[in-house]
This record gives C-alpha cells, sequence and structure tokens, in this order.
C-alpha cells in the first residue's frame, strides 16, 4: 500500500515537472498603432522561432488582423490604435490588460500619440512611472522593455525631447528583481521608413524587429532562469 503510494506520487511528479519547465514565457507587446498593426511583431516572432526560441507565447487583449509577410504568428498584442501613454495611466487601463494576460516580459513602445497631441514629455515620463509601477504589482519580476520611439512626421522635438528623458527616467526606476531595458527604436530609424508620416513601411518593421530581436532574447533568457 505504502509502496503504490509513493509510486502515485512519484508518478504525478513526473507529470508535473515537465509542465512548469515548460510553461511558455509570455511577452507583452504594449502601445498604439504602430505595436497593433504592425508587421514587426510578425518579424520578430518569426526570427524567434527561426532561431529556436519557441518556449514563448505574445499575449494581450488585441488579435490585429494585419497581413504580413509571415505565414504563421501569433498575433496577440496590446496595441491600441490613437491611444495616449498620459490616458492609458489615467484611465488605469493597463491593470485589466495585465491581469488578463498575465506577462512575464513588457514590451513598450508608447507615446507618439502624446506627442501628437503636443503633451509635455514630464507628464508622458509621469505616465510611464505610473505604468511600470502596475507592470511590477502585476509581477514582481516583470521584465520591461521600453523603446526610445521612432520619429514621426510632425513634432520631431516632441519626439526627440521625450527619447532624451527616457534613460535618466529608466535609470531611476531600474530595479535588479526586475530590470528596465531601454531599447533605442529612433537611431538608424529614418522617416522614410516610414509609410504615412507616422507607421512604418516593410523596411521600418524589419528595423524595428531586430533591435528588439536580441534585448529580448536578453529578457526570455533571464525569464526562464527565474531572475
Ligand atoms: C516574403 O518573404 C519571402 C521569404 O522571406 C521573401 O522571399 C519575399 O521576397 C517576401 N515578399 C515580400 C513581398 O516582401
Ligand atoms: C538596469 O539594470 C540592468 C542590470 O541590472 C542593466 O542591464 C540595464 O541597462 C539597466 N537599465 C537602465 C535603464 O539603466
Ligand atoms: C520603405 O522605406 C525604405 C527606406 O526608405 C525604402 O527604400 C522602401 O522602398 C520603402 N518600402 C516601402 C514598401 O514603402
Ligand atoms: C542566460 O541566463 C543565464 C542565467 O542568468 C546566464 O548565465 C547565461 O549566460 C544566459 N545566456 C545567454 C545566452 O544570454
Amino acid at each position: 500500500m505504502l509502496l503504490y503510494k509513493i509510486f502515485i506520487t512519484i508518478a504525478i511528479i513526473g507529470l508535473i515537472v515537465p509542465a512548469i519547465a515548460q510553461t511558455p514565457i509570455k511577452i507583452m507587446p504594449l502601445g498604439d498603432s504602430i505595436t497593433e498593426w504592425g508587421c514587426w511583431r510578425a518579424y520578430l516572432w518569426n526570427k524567434l522561432q527561426q532561431r529556436g526560441i519557441e518556449n514563448i507565447d505574445f499575449v494581450g487583449s488585441v488579435t490585429s488582423t494585419t497581413t504580413c509577410n509571415v505565414s504563421d504568428w501569433d498575433r496577440d498584442n496590446e496595441g491600441h490604435a490613437g491611444y495616449l501613454a498620459i490616458d492609458i495611466a489615467n484611465n488605469n487601463q493597463l491593470v485589466g490588460w495585465l491581469s488578463s494576460a498575465n506577462p512575464d516580459i513588457v514590451v513598450m513602445h508608447l507615446g507618439t500619440n502624446d506627442i501628437a497631441n503636443n503633451k509635455q514629455t514630464l507628464d508622458i515620463i509621469t505616465a510611464f512611472s505610473t505604468l511600470v509601477d502596475q507592470m511590477r504589482a502585476s509581477k514582481p519580476t516583470m521584465k520591461i522593455l521600453v523603446a526610445k520611439i521612432i520619429p514621426s512626421s510632425f513634432n520631431i522635438q516632441g519626439t526627440v525631447n521625450l527619447n532624451d528623458a527616457i534613460s535618466p527616467w529608466a535609470l531611476s526606476k531600474n530595479m535588479t528583481t526586475s530590470v528596465i531595458m531601454v531599447v533605442d527604436q529612433y537611431i538608424g530609424f529614418s522617416t522614410s521608413d516610414l509609410i504615412d508620416g507616422v507607421h512604418p513601411n516593410d523596411s521600418g518593421d524589419q528595423k524595428i524587429a531586430n533591435v528588439w530581436y536580441q534585448p529580448l532574447v536578453n529578457a526570455i533568457n533571464d525569464s526562464q532562469n527565474g531572475c
């Protein structure tokens, strides 16, 4: 009887351990239309799969219908066309998105609509702080990738000012338990990589995917190792 129970226990542990080991790392692409519509998510997904990084799950309440030159990719994201970082923070919207999707990693490209609406850099940065605090309330070990955002055809000084403020802000909010990585999507991105002055064309999408790739791989690795 005892041996039988031990056998059952071992059998159950044998079932549970591989299940835990295989839990995919959940990645939330967070942003506006550049995230919701952008094929960079498809290219990023494709590149990760091709390099054998398959234990991942893109998450979010939005399932984009964009047609991209990738046959099969995870369309889930938290990109909301037209949204301002300031509004997402003031309306407390991220809290619900996080509790539904439960990400381990957030990949954030936000601020373009704030700049289009001539919001102050300091107010955008204050919103970013609120969002980071909400991410950490959802998961204390959240890995956070924050973009220095791509240029637009309008208010370029607003973009430059925001991007300049992001590094010192991220450093001040950084935690060893919940690292913030600043990922520079501005440098090397030209306004000719835009299709309409705001959204990336195919060359722009490829650039964005390639710039996210290595920092995201590092964050996935850290999440898998429980750091
Ligand atoms: C789509 O991707 C394939 C394979 O990567 C490539 O050969 C082809 O040129 C791409 N087509 C377009 C329209 O970009
Ligand atoms: C946060 O700390 C990590 C190392 O712990 C570092 O790699 C990263 O660059 C830091 N982030 C910022 C914004 O300084
Ligand atoms: C996108 O922009 C690049 C860089 O300027 C340009 O060479 C390319 O023709 C554009 N592609 C599309 C599909 O608009
Ligand atoms: C993955 O993470 C582990 C533990 O943090 C580290 O030792 C290792 O160098 C990392 N590997 C890569 C390829 O970054």
